[in-house]
């Protein structure tokens, strides 16, 4: 039985300023994925606070929610099979230096904080995190 989902990418603002952009979509589209929908846009800092609210009682929010918001991103809708834990793999650890082989934080990563790409952890967060950037 198949089980198409979809998911949200974010290319952070590390990887869209070393114009990483085109070669990260590549490795979406290379594993399957297909990109249904994508924009490159700046976000506010509220916007930011507002997207990474599960964080909100973490000791790094603050810095995240600046970051997130400190120059263009890329957000897309993926899809493909099993979308989300797909993304996850290829995404790979929070940490740059914990991410396995071939991933796009390995690849890629600079620090925790500049780990290049966001990817949603659930399929429920998917489509919240979906319906925040793509409203229509
Ligand atoms: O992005 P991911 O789902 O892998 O990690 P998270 O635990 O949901 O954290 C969200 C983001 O916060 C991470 O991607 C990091 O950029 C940042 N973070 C951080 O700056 N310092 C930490 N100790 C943990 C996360
Ligand atoms: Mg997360």
């Amino acid at each position: 039985m198949s089980n198409i989902e979809q998911t949200l990418s974010i290319i952070k603002p590390d990887a869209v300023e070393r114009n990483l952009d085109n070669e990260i979509k590549e490795m979406f589209t290379d594993k399957g994925f297909k990109i249904i929908k994508d924009k490159k846009i700046q976000i506010t800092k509220a916007e930011a606070e507002q997207f990474y609210k599960v964080h909100e009682t973490k000791p790094f929010y603050n810095d995240l929610c600046a970051y997130l918001s400190s120059g263009p991103i890329v957000v897309m809708i993926l899809e493909k099979e099993n979308a989300v834990l797909g993304n996850r793999e290829l995404m790979g650890a929070t940490k740059p230096e914990d991410a396995a082989e071939g991933t796009i934080r390995k690849k890629y990563g600079i620090s925790i904080d500049k780990n290049s790409v966001h990817g949603s952890d659930s399929v429920e967060n998917a489509k919240i995190e979906i319906n925040f950037f793509f409203k229509d």
